[in-house]
């Protein structure tokens, strides 16, 4: 077993009393907690392409809910939104100008044309895992093409800027830096966050942020990148019926793609593949 938090314990401490932010033990994980990680990890991946593999048009998103709950549960593990501070479903399905957290219904039909975000979260022997994709259905425009080409772009250069004693700060800069040159605005209120022991920990991971600021990324820790990126402007506006669904502000169209990756020793590696 090695305990990266105890490999690395005077290390951090020197970047601590440099004045950084630094990881608590709890956020960097030992490989006996990576491995279950792991295993939670690639039952959530397993869920998304039987998604995937089955979505189509004129299907309604809680027949998405019910394929992911079915799957799931087959495959010895539990749905981590379901019941989730009171969310009702398995689930999130966003639809087009919805950016996160739409909640799967008989009465939303995928239509053509339509792009859908699928955010599928898994707890197998209480370790938790965490991805999310995109769908085009059917035919889609051009503009919702590259909406989704430059999200998954997004997604890359966040992942490619986190690195061992890199800070969190890095990924934010790198996404931001890259959606606004393509013309696209990024989603401020929400973010990714740390996984693995807990459905959300810290630390919570900006999608824009500032090279060199925010907490130190150390080998072991295990966290969710998952931008939003929105073809108009950046606000977002929270369904005050449901009290979960994000919209754009705007109402034009949000893409997201979500990976969990470890900071290893020599970079990172992706865990939802
Ligand atoms: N899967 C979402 C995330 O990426 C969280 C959804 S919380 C829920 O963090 F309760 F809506 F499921
Ligand atoms: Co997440």
């Amino acid at each position: 077993m090695i305990d990266y938090y105890e490999k690395y314990k005077d290390k951090i401490e020197e970047y601590r009393r440099q004045g950084h932010i630094v990881p608590t033990a709890n956020l960097v994980k030992n490989s006996e907690q990576i491995e279950k990680i792991r295993i939670s990890a690639n039952i959530n991946t397993a869920v998304l392409d039987y998604v995937a593999k089955n979505i189509r048009e004129g299907m309604s998103t809680q027949e998405i809910d019910d394929l992911v709950s079915s799957f799931t549960k087959e495959n010895g593990a539990i749905c981590a939104p379901l019941h989730y501070e009171g969310y009702p479903k398995s689930v999130c399905t966003s639809i087009n100008d919805e950016v996160c957290h739409g909640i799967p219904s008989r009465r939303i039909k995928l239509k053509d044309g339509d792009i859908i975000n699928v955010d599928v979260s898994t707890i197998k022997d209480g370790y938790f895992s965490d991805a999310s994709r995109m769908f085009a259905i059917g035919n889609i425009s051009k503009k919702r093409q590259e909406l989704i080409e430059v999200t998954k772009e997004c997604l890359r250069v966040g992942i490619q800027a986190a690195k061992p004693w890199g800070f969190v700060g890095d990924i934010g800069e790198a996404i931001s830096t890259y959606a606004y040159s393509k013309g696209y605005t990024v989603v401020r209120e929400l973010g990714g966050h740390g996984v693995g022991l807990e459905f959300h920990e810290d630390p919570f991971i900006s999608h824009i942020g500032k090279k060199g600021t925010g907490m130190l990324l150390v080998p072991g820790m295990i966290f969710t990148i998952e931008p939003m990126i929105n073809a108009g402007r950046a606000n977002v506006v929270i369904d005050n019926l449901n009290g979960w669904t994000i919209y754009t502000a705007d109402g034009q169209d949000s893409a997201q793609v979500e990976h969990m990756i470890l900071i290893t020793e020599e970079g990172n590696e992706i865990l939802t593949y």
